[in-house]
């Protein structure tokens, strides 16, 4: 069983907004504190110039810092935004709709997304990602990432998870932009592990 898609998308859009506040501790409570590691699978091939869409409170942002990566963030909801400000201060963050990339083609040498909402399999957001990437760039997303379901509150957890996101298959890659061919990778963490799906032309 799972709950009705537009409950789900409701309280999503809740979280991504006036609940901004609230997210990590709800990603962090709810995912026994993988989160942040399956977050940082993205990392594994993160060089040169990088953009990361829909970067959320700017806690993969903050990583990247802390390692001297060349990153620029883009976020779409103001909430969000002001929460990756408090925590970064300072930070090559924009606000935008990944639909439309306020940024010049062919600057970046990976594009990052770490659980992107449903704008992932946007035709418009993938031709977006597919300009502003270097002929010889790559895609990194993580779509998801599953707890290894120890104790009981790990599989009460499970449950939940089951119930709000479904059981479909783990995808194994994304249907675009044109070129792109996909290969997915698991990276463990330790309670669990995050898919890493990589898109190279
Ligand atoms: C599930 S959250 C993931 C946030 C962060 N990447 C993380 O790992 O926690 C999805 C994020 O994508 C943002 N988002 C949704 N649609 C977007 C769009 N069209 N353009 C840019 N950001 C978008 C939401 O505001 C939200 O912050």
């Amino acid at each position: 069983m799972r709950l009705p898609v537009r409950l789900v998308r409701f309280a999503f859009g809740l979280l991504y907004g006036p609940f901004a506040p609230i997210y990590d501790w709800v990603s962090r409570t709810f995912f026994l504190g993988q989160w942040v590691h399956w977050q940082q699978a993205a990392l594994l091939e993160a060089e040169g110039r990088i953009l990361e869409i829909g970067s959320g409170t700017g806690a993969l942002q903050q990583v990247a810092r802390d390692r001297g990566l060349d990153w620029t963030a883009l976020e779409r909801s103001p909430q969000m935004i002001r929460e990756a400000r408090r925590r970064l201060g300072s930070a090559r963050l924009v606000r935008a709709d990944a639909r439309a990339l306020p940024l010049r083609g062919g600057t970046f040498d990976r594009v990052v997304s770490t659980f992107p909402s449903e704008y992932i399999l946007s035709p418009t957001v993938l031709a977006e990602i597919a300009r502003v990437l270097q002929p010889d760039g790559a895609i990194l997303v993580v779509p998801l990432g599953v707890l290894r379901p120890d104790g009981m509150f790990g599989r009460l957890l499970d449950r939940f998870h089951l119930l709000v996101y479904g059981d479909a298959p783990p995808p194994h890659g994304i249907a675009g932009p044109a070129g792109v061919t996909w290969t997915a990778c698991w990276v463990d963490s330790p309670h669990g592990r995050a898919l890493l799906l990589i898109g190279r032309r």
